[in-house]
């Protein structure tokens, strides 16, 4: 376990010296078995998989859970060895931003909409991060989950509008049986707020099967998800979007279920 910036790039630049390619797996922790399919794709991919283990304050706003964000570093650490990790870099808030907030920060433009919306100044957060992260693990392939789509986008747009050398490379989604997306909030959720939050999932795909069958107008889809969200009497929904993408439509939807907010999303083909 590394805890500073410059003993990770010196472990990574050396890995590339010696003819290693490099993977990275960027995680604010609470590690469970989303982050663990993506270590595993790193690690049958690349030579060296580091995962870093960093709950940003950045990305969060004052009325966020920063403080109740679940945090495990031991069991962090087991779980990204067991999976194929060969470095776990887990600085604190001081080795990321010594003078407390940075100067210089990432603004993403056009990321104001859904989770941005939602949640002001937290795309700017996230790619803050990021490029420090990838400015310190150097060329290397990062591995994000399709379960934060719109982070994707952002991330993708960071490293193409920065210049990163890095290959972003997209991971899909792991679910629980019930359907419902893995997150490390889920383990702060009630067991019948657990029970609840499957209808994120069902709502997605029921509005899939719709989409399926011809139903392409974004406005009826998105009351379909609304409506199935709102007959569960413990999620309240944040929002429901329909967007466009090559060969179909991507539904997304966030909600709060008791006091944690969960998002999901389903790509459809039409
Ligand atoms: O998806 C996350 O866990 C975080 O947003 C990330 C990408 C590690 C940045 O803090």
């Amino acid at each position: 376990v590394l805890d500073r910036g410059d003993q990770l790039r010196k472990e990574l630049d050396a890995a590339r010296a010696a003819g290693r390619r490099v993977g990275l797996v960027p995680t604010m922790g609470a590690l469970h078995e989303g982050h663990a399919s993506l270590i595993r794709r790193s690690a049958a991919e690349c030579d060296v998989t580091a995962v870093t283990v960093f709950v940003n304050p950045l990305q969060f706003n004052p009325s966020e859970d920063l403080d109740d964000y679940p945090r495990d570093l031991d069991h962090d650490v087991d779980l990204a060895a067991g999976a194929g990790a060969d470095v776990v870099f887990a600085p604190d808030v001081a080795e990321m931003y010594p003078d407390g907030v940075p100067s210089v920060t990432v603004h993403v433009t056009g990321a104001d909409t859904m989770e941005g919306a939602s949640r002001p100044g937290h795309f700017d957060g996230v790619a803050t991060v990021v490029a420090q992260l990838f400015n310190l693990a150097g060329p290397c392939r990062a591995y994000f989950g399709e379960k934060d789509w719109q982070q994707l986008g952002v991330v993708r747009s960071l490293t193409a509008d920065l210049s990163f050398p890095v290959d972003v490379i997209a991971c899909p989604t792991v679910r629980d049986p019930d359907g419902l997306a893995r997150s490390s909030r889920n383990v702060r959720l009630t067991p019948q707020e657990r029970v609840a939050s499957a209808v994120l999932h069902r709502a997605l795909t029921t509005a899939a099967i719709a989409v399926t069958a011809g139903e392409c107008d974004p406005v009826v889809v998105r009351r379909l998800i609304a409506g199935i969200v709102a007959r569960e009497p413990l999620a309240a929904l944040d929002y429901a979007e329909v967007l466009p993408e090559a060969g179909g439509f991507r539904l997304l939807v966030a909600a709060r279920v008791g006091a944690v907010r969960l998002i999901d999303n389903l790509g459809v083909a039409t």
